[in-house]
C-alpha cells in the first residue's frame, strides 16, 4: 500500500484527500518508482482549483525522484536501482510509489541529489527554455522577471545572470527582495508598494526592457507591456494572481510594436532530444554552481493541503518539496 493524494472534486486545498491505494506491477512500458522526493508547482494548485480542469477522480502532481523498484519486461535503457527523476504530464506524482512510462522518464546524474532534482526539473527547464529559446538571452539584454524569488525566479534569475543580462526582479516581501538580490538580480522592485513600469522606466533610463517574464498574470499583464522597449517581447508562461484579459492586437501596437507570446514547458520538451537538453542544460549550471538550488520549503506529503496554501498565499520563496 501506498500514501497517494486524490482530488475527487475541485477547489480549495481541502479537496486533497490523502488516501492509502495499492500499486499494481507496471504495465508495457513502465517502471515503479519508489518517490523520495515530489516537486510542488504552482500548476499543481491549477489543476486542483479547476484553472486547469482534470478529468475527476484524479491524482495531482508533475514532478518527482526516486528509485526503480520494479520494470515491465519490455523496458530497456533503465535498470532496479536507478535513480530518476520526471517532470511533466500525466498527473499523479503526489504518491510514495507510482508507476511512469519510461517515454519521459530520466536517469540522474551520480552528482544530483534526487531532491534537487525534484526541486529543479520542472522549474529548471522551464528556465532553460524561457532563456534559450522563447527569447535568445544574449549580453545586454534587460530583462524584468516577476516573482523573481519564486521557484522558477530562483533558477532563471542567477542563469540569465550567467548569460550575461541586466535583471530586474519583482518580489512580494523585503525577505523576498533579499533573496532575489543574493540570487543575482541586479535591481529588484517591491510590487506591493511601486508602480512596475514608472520604476523600470527610472531604472533603464526610459528605454524600458528588452523582455518581460510574467508568470504573475492578471495582476501584472499591465505593467509588464507598459515595461517593455520599443519591439520588445512579453512572454507570459503563468497565471499565479489569475488569467491574464485577452489582449486587443491593436494595443500592442500601440504601445510599441510589442510581441507577446503564452509558452509551455510541454511545447518545448516535445521530444525526448528536446527534453535531454533541457535536462542536461539545468543539471550543467547546477553541477558548476551557476545555480545554487534553493529549496525553501519541506512539508510531508499528507501535509500537501498546508504546502497549497502556503504557494497560494506567497508565503513561499524558492523551490518547495513534498516529502514521502
Ligand atoms: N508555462 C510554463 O511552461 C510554466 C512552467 C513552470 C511554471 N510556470 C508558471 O510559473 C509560475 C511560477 O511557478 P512556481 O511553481 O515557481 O511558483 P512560485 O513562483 O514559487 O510562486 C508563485 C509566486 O508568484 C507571486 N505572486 C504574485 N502575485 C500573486 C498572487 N496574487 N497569488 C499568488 N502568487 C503571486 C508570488 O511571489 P511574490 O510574493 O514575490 O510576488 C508567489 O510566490 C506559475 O505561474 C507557474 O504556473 C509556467
Amino acid at each position: 500500500m501506498a500514501l497517494t493524494i486524490r482530488i475527487q472534486q475541485h477547489g480549495g486545498p481541502e479537496v486533497m484527500q490523502c488516501i492509502e491505494t495499492e500499486v499494481g506491477a507496471p504495465a508495457s512500458g513502465e517502471v515503479t518508482i519508489k518517490q523520495t522526493a515530489i516537486g510542488l508547482n504552482y500548476i499543481d494548485t491549477y489543476h486542483r482549483s479547476g484553472v486547469y480542469p482534470l478529468s475527476l477522480p484524479s491524482g495531482l502532481g508533475q514532478e518527482a525522484a526516486g528509485v526503480i523498484t520494479a520494470m515491465s519486461a519490455d523496458i530497456a535503457g533503465f535498470n532496479i536501482g536507478d535513480r530518476v527523476v520526471y517532470a511533466g504530464g500525466p498527473v499523479g506524482a503526489y504518491a510514495e510509489l507510482r508507476n511512469v512510462s519510461t517515454a519521459r522518464l530520466l536517469k540522474l546524474p551520480d552528482d544530483i541529489d534526487e531532491t534537487v532534482a525534484a526541486a529543479l526539473l520542472l522549474k529548471g527547464m522551464t528556465a532553460y527554455y524561457l532563456l534559450h529559446m522563447s527569447f535568445l538571452v544574449k549580453p545586454g539584454h534587460r530583462l524584468l522577471v516577476h516573482a523573481a524569488a519564486g521557484g522558477v525566479g530562483s533558477v532563471l534569475v542567477p542563469w540569465a545572470k550567467s548569460l550575461g543580462a541586466f535583471v530586474i526582479g519583482t518580489v512580494g516581501s523585503e525577505a523576498k527582495a533579499e533573496a532575489a538580490r543574493k540570487s543575482g538580480c541586479d535591481e529588484v522592485i517591491l510590487s506591493r508598494h511601486h508602480n512596475i513600469a514608472d520604476e523600470v522606466k527610472r531604472i533603464t533610463n526610459g528605454m524600458g526592457v528588452d523582455v518581460v517574464y510574467d508568470s504573475v498574470g492578471k495582476d501584472t499583464l499591465d505593467a509588464s507591456l507598459d515595461s517593455l522597449r520599443l519591439r520588445g517581447l512579453m512572454v507570459s508562461f503563468g497565471n499565479a494572481s489569475g488569467k491574464p484579459p485577452p489582449v486587443d492586437p491593436a494595443m500592442l501596437m500601440a504601445k510599441g510594436s510589442l510581441f507577446l507570446t503564452r509558452p509551455t514547458l510541454a511545447h518545448y520538451t516535445s521530444t525526448r532530444a528536446e527534453l535531454e537538453t533541457a535536462a542536461n542544460a539545468l543539471f550543467e549550471v547546477i553541477r558548476n554552481g551557476v545555480v545554487k538550488p534553493e529549496i525553501g520549503q519541506r512539508y510531508e506529503l499528507r501535509d500537501v493541503a498546508k504546502a497549497h496554501a502556503d504557494l497560494e498565499a506567497r508565503k513561499t520563496s524558492g523551490a518547495s518539496l513534498l516529502i514521502p
